[in-house]
């Protein structure tokens, strides 16, 4: 069946190829979304990379992502607060869904499980990530699908990943190999390294269109 999502009108009608070019991450401010899935520890490198090469990170959390790892870690990698929750208790009641996509330059998704690429591919918006997700689909988003390789090979999930795609969320991985329940097959978290690549590609497409 056809999806009738609709498409980013970002650039270029949808189109952020994933070529060759790359650009430097410094004053790049990127939205991190960590879902619930247990390479959610290799974000914490992810996020400490991207500080590293001058990017500004602001990361949200699902419930479900603090169960397997703290958002404290991402605070003293990153230097900012973490978001976790729609009902936000900080002071700056200016944040919210909205404000942190507005203030987004692009967003990535690392790990994402099976659970909110299905939210995303059906428009639910039941957390601050699925929200925000469901705001962000004009800005360049990319995806880090994490998950058992029986996960990833379900047609449910395929065509959650389609409707995705469709939607313009790019995605990085997942790639082949030895998965934490000991399984061996697709559904590793693409490497912290690998996907800052992709960041730095789609990265050089943005400074080019302003
Ligand atoms: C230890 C553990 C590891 C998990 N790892 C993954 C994973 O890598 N990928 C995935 O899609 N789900 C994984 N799950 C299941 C998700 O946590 C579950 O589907 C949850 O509803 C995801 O919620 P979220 O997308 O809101 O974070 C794991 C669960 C547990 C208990």
């Amino acid at each position: 069946m056809e999806s009738t999502l609709p498409t980013k009108n970002w650039p270029d009608n949808n189109r952020i190829s994933m070529g060759r070019e790359s650009a430097n991450l410094e004053g790049l401010n990127i939205l991190l979304g960590v879902s619930g899935g247990v390479s959610a520890y290799k974000a914490v490198d992810l996020a400490s990379k991207l500080t590293a090469a001058g990017a500004n990170l602001k990361t949200i959390m699902t419930e479900n992502a603090c169960q397997l790892i703290m958002p404290k870690s991402f605070e003293a990698v990153t230097g900012e607060q973490v978001y976790t929750s729609i009902w936000s208790s900080s002071g700056d009641f200016k944040i919210s869904h909205v404000n942190l996509v507005d203030w987004a330059d692009m967003v990535v998704v690392a790990p994402a499980t099976a659970n909110i690429i299905g939210k995303v591919a059906g428009g639910i918006c039941d957390d601050l990530l699925s929200t925000t997700l469901c705001v962000c689909w004009q800005k360049p988003a990319l995806m880090a699908p994490a998950m058992n390789n029986n996960m990833w090979e379900n047609p449910a999930v395929q065509r959650n990943v389609k409707a995705i795609q469709e939607a313009g969320f790019k995605l990085t991985g997942p790639q082949e190999g030895r998965l934490a329940c000991g399984d061996v097959g697709a559904g590793r978290m693409t490497e912290p390294a690998e996907i800052i690549r992709d960041i730095e590609q789609i990265a050089s497409q943005i400074k080019k269109k302003n």
